[in-house]
């Protein structure tokens, strides 16, 4: 089997990282993370990348004078890695259009909502403010427009009468280490 060449990038703490490598060690995983990309050199889930053996590179966004130029280095690192897709996890930068346009249903995206509700920043502190009965995930194709393109795979938990944002994130998280794996598995073994 050819497994697709994965980048996964993020800025933080890389627990969805995590589960993507956890999922990849299985023989028969139809992608493979073969680079881990932080914009973040303080990055915590750099440190899984390391302990897992897949080669790191940091890309920090205030050294570039502008987002195009940060692009063209993230697409740089890209194509000299070979990869073929593109996971973002918990990467806080947003990309420019041109960019996108250059993955096209070849970049996913985790957000902890159920999109199209509740984009952006704050979803779980958000989602109890509007007193909704049910929260979630959701991994979805990459398109110019913030936390939109085409849904892959959606997971949902119930949200408890005395959730905090805190309770509520710790809910959604766990379902989005499973979500992410069977999203990128479904990605991978469709080209
Ligand atoms: C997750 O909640 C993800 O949905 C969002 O950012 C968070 C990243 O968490 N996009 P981690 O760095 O994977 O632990």
């Amino acid at each position: 089997m050819i497994r697709k060449k994965t980048a996964v990038l993020i800025s933080g703490k890389g627990s969805n990282l995590q589960a993507l490598i956890e999922a990849s060690r299985a023989p028969d995983y139809p992608a493979e993370i073969t680079l881990v990309i932080s914009n973040r050199k303080d990055a915590e889930g750099l440190k899984h990348a390391e302990k897992a053996g897949i080669a790191t590179q940091i890309i920090p966004h205030q050294d570039y004078p502008g987002r195009e130029s940060f692009e063209l280095a993230l697409q740089q690192a890209l194509a000299s890695a070979r990869i073929e897709l593109i996971c973002l996890a918990g990467f806080m930068r947003i990309l420019g259009a041109d960019f996108v346009r250059l993955w096209p249903g070849r970049m996913i995206n985790i957000h902890p909502s159920l999109l199209p509700e509740f984009k952006g920043l704050n979803t779980h502190a958000r989602a109890i403010e509007a007193g909704v009965r049910e929260a979630g995930c959701t991994v979805h194709f990459v398109v110019p427009e913030l936390d939109s393109g085409p849904t892959i795979l959606q997971a949902r938990v119930p949200v408890l009468p005395d959730d905090t944002a805190a309770t509520l994130a710790a809910r959604v998280l766990a379902e989005e280490h499973k979500l992410y794996p069977a999203a990128l598995k479904r990605v991978a073994e469709s080209f």
